[in-house]
């Protein structure tokens, strides 16, 4: 299999803990099912998703995601193929931007703000290596 991550990033607007917590159960049943693994990043407005799997996998979940209107503005920031997963214990593990180790705040939002959008491609593998490194990931 050729392991292939793919890393978006969308506007949510505005989400509550229940439709989180809803899209969450759904995401990771399917990913269990379909040998995805992950991260997703929230912060007030916008997600940051990081999917590796199977190459056929990864794109057909995309494509759901793509037709999801729980979000909107949805950037790829990086597809490609992968030497290793960073997230293979979690079929979605899910952070809260506002709960993000300071060290890793101060290294990477701009400003103060998790603008994934405006991260060079560098930055933002980085900080995914970097958030499955932490011990005790923050989830929600
Ligand atoms: C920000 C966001 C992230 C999502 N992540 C995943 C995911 O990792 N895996 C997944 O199967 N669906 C994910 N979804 C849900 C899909 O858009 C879609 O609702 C779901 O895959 C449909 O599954 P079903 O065909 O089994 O009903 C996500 C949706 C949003 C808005």
């Amino acid at each position: 299999m050729q392991l292939t991550k793919l890393i978006y990033t969308s506007n949510h607007g505005g989400l509550t803990a229940k439709a989180l917590d809803d899209l969450l159960l759904k995401s990771r049943a399917n990913n269990e099912r379909d040998g995805i693994t992950g991260v997703l990043i929230a912060s007030d407005e916008d997600f940051m998703q990081l999917l590796e799997g199977g190459r056929a996998v990864v794109a057909e979940c995309f494509m759901r995601i793509m037709k999801d209107d729980r979000h909107q503005s949805i950037r790829v920031l990086m597809a490609g193929e992968s030497g290793a997963r960073l997230f293979s214990e979690w079929s979605m593990c899910s952070l809260d931007a506002s709960q993000v180790d300071k060290g890793i705040v101060s290294r990477y939002w701009i400003n103060g703000t998790f603008d994934p959008a405006r991260m060079s491609q560098v930055a933002i593998e980085d900080l995914c290596r970097e958030l499955s490194a932490q011990p005790r990931m923050a989830t929600i």
